[in-house]
């Protein structure tokens, strides 16, 4: 399977430097900001998910109809949608995009966050129903014929399904690291979602995520994907004072930031997600890890959501991205803090320099492979 790159969507030009408190959603600067994500070959955006936030499917639906091949990955808390209503949900957005859709599933990290909205389930209980959720999706997609449903979670009787994905069923994607997150993760998802750690630790949630799938008896794994937060310049010199400002903005915004909720989580408050408390731990040993992984824009958010910066030029940043790449990470998702400035950068500094060094590698690995069979 190929590199791909996925990026993050907001709704307007309001964003951790330069926030806008109660900005309305703006379609002008959502189509401009997807076609340039379109256009610079980003492959997937995904449209997160947050109780008092912007709804990621209108989104999706929208960005559908300006774009032509960027994939939309809509994130759903099973709380917020009966699951057969997802499934129809789904299925006609990857109609009417011409197979272009994809789910990205939250458990959901934090009790207060779900009690927002009427889900008073434990952490335990919400992962065992996102479990009876997933297969409730594939077997709507798939089934023929109307189906009861008596699960834990879920009873329904008679349930029949008349509105198919295009490719038979919607690519699924899981997120977290938690050990529930990888067991169902890994036995049931597409994707595995992970934010951005360094190489040691990433290797580490791989292999657990793989033995998932092994485990639950799966001939295929998850595509794994990473996120970062880049922070590129023309310079080394230039990019690590960029990422000085960017983080001297972030502490200052801090005030305005919680109000938007955007990302940003009480600093006085640990977080419940694992995901978050590894971020956070892994911050403890040092200020820049691996080439490039910048962790003080970690503790700046409190680690809430993906949070890892990568700071350097542009070939440092695409020899950062190659080390995951050669990791196994087939999806790589960049979103920077400037959100439309920076993937006109990425687009034309980092992607080219990612997908030649994986020509380069694929080059490498024919002519070994050439060498070998003459050498037979
Ligand atoms: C790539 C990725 C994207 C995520 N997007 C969202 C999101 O849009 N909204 C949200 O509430 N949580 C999001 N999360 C957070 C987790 O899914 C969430 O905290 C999880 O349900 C519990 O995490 P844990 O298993 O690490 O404890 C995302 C996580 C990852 C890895």
């Amino acid at each position: 399977m190929p590199t791909e790159f996925i990026s993050l969507t907001f709704p307007n030009d309001s964003n951790e430097l330069y926030p806008k408190v109660g900005a309305p959603a703006d379609p002008a600067f959502l189509t401009r900001y997807a076609r340039t994500l379109d256009d610079y070959g980003f492959k997937y955006t995904l449209l997160p998910y947050d109780a008092g936030g912007f709804d990621p499917w209108t989104q999706g639906a929208y960005i559908a109809a300006v774009t032509r091949n960027l994939k939309i990955i809509i994130a759903l808390r099973p709380n917020t949608v009966y699951p057969t209503v997802a499934a129809k949900a789904l299925a006609t957005l990857d109609q009417l995009s011409n197979g272009r859709a994809v789910v990205h599933f939250i458990a959901g990290g934090s009790d207060a966050e779900q009690a927002r909205e009427g889900d008073f389930l434990t952490k335990d209980q919400r992962y065992a129903r996102l479990e009876e959720y997933i297969k409730i999706l594939k077997r709507a997609w798939a089934s023929t014929e109307p189906f009861d449903w008596d699960g834990t979670y879920y009873q329904f009787k008679n349930y029949s399904n008349r509105v198919r994905p295009v490719h038979g069923a919607v690519p699924i994607s899981v997120g977290g690291s938690s050990a529930e997150a990888y067991r169902i993760g890994g036995s049931l998802a597409d994707i595995f979602g992970l934010w951005g750690e360094p190489l040691k630790d990433t290797k580490e949630q791989i292999d657990k995520i793989y033995a998932a799938a092994e485990q639950a008896g799966r001939t295929d794994r998850p595509r794994i994907w990473v996120t970062f937060r880049p922070i590129v310049a023309e310079t080394e010199e230039l990019a690590w004072a960029k990422a000085h400002r960017t983080l001297d903005a972030l502490n200052g915004n801090r005030p305005v930031l919680e109000k938007t909720g955007r990302n940003f989580a009480p600093a006085d408050k640990a977080p419940e997600n694992v995901g978050s408390q590894r971020l956070l731990e892994i911050a403890k040993r040092g200020d820049v890890q691996d080439r490039a992984l910048w962790y003080p824009t970690v503790t700046a958010a409190n680690a809430r959501g993906a949070t890892t910066a990568l700071v350097g030029s542009p070939q440092t940043l695409a020899d950062a991205i190659l080390d995951y790449v050669d990791l196994g990470a087939e999806l790589i998702s960049i979103r920077g803090y400037d959100n439309y400035n920076d993937v006109v950068d990425y687009g034309r500094y980092i992607l080219p320099l990612v997908y030649k060094g994986i020509a380069e590698r694929e080059a490498k690995a024919k002519a070994n492979a050439a060498n070998g069979e003459s050498a037979v």
